[in-house]
């Protein structure tokens, strides 16, 4: 790729942003093209501007006259045939790669990946090196991912490359890797357009990072668990058996990782015949002595699994979808597998001898960012780690507040929930005392010593409560609810 062709686009395409391709669509063939429908879109960019060339090239897939399309690149349109993203088909150029605008609050930035297959409900069977443009998976992946300054950071993975855009934000140095060629090549381009330098590694899991540590390490793997035979799509499948591949990467991350290191999954796992799924992740997660978080979002059965992958291969309607649908659901069986969980996999390098791991459901609605509170989870471990809870003085986390239900008219509540606004948003419900040590933590007092005003005003055992919740502050500082 050579730097000028690169950085003569980057010129060119300055204008191509996400705030003006929404502008342009407006809000409803924006949400139409979400859907994959480009109807709305292409009612929307019938003005010839370059822009409107460019959002029907890329985003529409549309075929444009020549002359539109020389224009919308202007001193760039022979760097845009060059580095491959269109070519000329007699009077018509088409795109050939999608060129995708994409950002933060922060930030405008270009994603360079592979056409979205199955616009307008076309038959869409997927090229088994198919490389994805942002998913809702990347999405998610990029909310979770705990944004401090660090130095080294891995992308596992990489795909087009946008997990890498949101770390170079925040990392002195960005490693990517990926099993498929065509994405190592569509991922450097991605980097080289945005003006950043990312080290661009093919190769399986971590063996191109083989003997190198990171601060923080973020993947989206292949996790779809599917029969073995057939085409595999390397963007979602691997040639390991079931989950084994998320497997592979919590086994592997402690010996990546610097000490206080970060290493965050998107990542699916089977929920086997006579094995609770806590147990199996579990199981992986224990013998690496790292801190971990486990959150399931979601639990999908395997029909609705097995339609919404065969779906994403485009193969719905394709000849023998009964078969194969079939033939899913007796692998499914003949591997003593139930169902499929999926949600988020946070790991730490506390370095602690008991780490603390956390393996959970947690299906309703969070606050987003929610890396914000992995990070923040990260450091009401290491306090709770440092000393007793109830040596420490703690304040009432800043989103908490406090719902009272009772009759109308009464004097007191008879119920009282504490619900925090970010974070998980965790709600729970309180007696009198956890209400009374919350109302009273602010900093000043440690909570063995609130716990012992309480004991004395209510006429208990002080020994009896600092015993009986001593437990419970850790539980709530766990979630959040108290904080250092
Ligand atoms: C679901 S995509 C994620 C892409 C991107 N990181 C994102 O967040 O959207 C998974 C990526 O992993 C890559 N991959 C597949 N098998 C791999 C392996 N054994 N080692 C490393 N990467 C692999 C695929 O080529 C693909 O780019």
């Amino acid at each position: 790729m050579p730097d000028a062709d690169v950085a003569r686009l980057r010129e060119a395409i300055d204008g191509f942003t996400v705030d003006a391709v929404h502008g342009m669509l407006g809000d409803e063939a924006w949400r139409a093209l979400a859907r994959d429908e480009t109807v709305p879109g292409r009612r929307a960019t019938t003005d010839g501007s370059p822009l409107a060339s460019l959002i029907r090239l890329f985003q529409l897939q549309i075929p444009v006259p020549r002359p539109a399309a020389e224009a919308a690149f202007g001193p760039a349109w022979e760097a845009a045939r060059r580095l491959g993203l269109v070519e000329v088909d007699g009077d018509e150029v088409r795109a050939v790669l999608d060129l995708r605008p994409y950002g933060d609050e922060q930030h405008d930035w270009w994603v360079v990946c592979d056409l979205t297959p199955g616009l307008d409900g076309r038959d869409h069977p997927r090229d088994p090196l198919h490389v994805l443009g942002i998913s809702e998976a990347s999405s998610s992946l990029a909310q979770l991912t705990v944004r401090p300054q660090v130095g080294r950071a891995l992308d596992l993975g990489t795909g087009c490359g946008v997990q890498a855009l949101h770390l170079a934000g925040h990392a002195r140095q960005v490693v990517a890797t990926d099993l498929n060629p065509r994405a190592v090549r569509l991922a450097r381009l991605t980097a080289e357009l945005n003006g950043l330098d990312v080290d661009v590694r093919e190769g399986s899991l971590f063996e191109p990072v083989a003997g190198e540590r990171f601060d923080l390490i973020c993947t989206n793997p292949p996790f779809v668990v599917s029969p073995p035979e057939g085409e595999r799509l390397v963007y979602r499948e691997t040639g390991f058996d079931g989950d084994e591949v998320v497997r592979r990467i919590v086994s592997g991350a402690d010996a990546h990782l610097e000490d206080g290191g970060w290493c965050q999954l998107l990542a699916a796992w089977i929920h086997a015949e006579g094995e609770p799924w806590q147990e199996r992740l579990a199981g992986w997660i224990e013998p690496t002595g790292l801190d971990a978080w486990v959150v399931q979002r979601e639990r999908v059965d395997l029909p609705e699994y097995a339609e919404m992958w065969l779906a994403d291969a485009g193969l719905r309607h394709a000849p023998g979808h009964v078969e194969r649908y079939d033939r899913w659901l007796t692998w499914f069986a003949e591997q003593g597998v139930e169902a499929m969980g999926f949600g988020w996999i946070t790991l730490r390098k506390a370095g602690r001898e008991n780490p603390r791991v956390r393996i959970e459901e947690w299906t309703a609605p969070v606050a987003q960012p929610v890396g914000t509170e992995f990070l923040a989870w990260g450091r009401r471990a290491d306090a709770l780690a440092s000393s007793d809870a109830l040596d420490r003085c703690w304040h009432v986390g800043p989103d908490v507040v406090q719902e009272t239900v009772g009759r109308v008219g009464a004097e007191d509540p008879a119920v009282i929930r504490v619900v925090r606004h970010g974070g998980l948003r965790p709600a729970r419900q309180v007696d009198t005392i956890e209400a009374g040590l919350l109302s009273a933590c602010d900093g000043e007092l440690p909570a063995g010593r609130i716990l012992d005003a309480l004991a004395h005003l209510l006429d208990r055992d002080p020994a009896e409560l600092r015993r009986d919740y001593g437990p419970v502050v850790e539980e709530l500082v766990a979630d959040g609810f108290l904080v250092p």
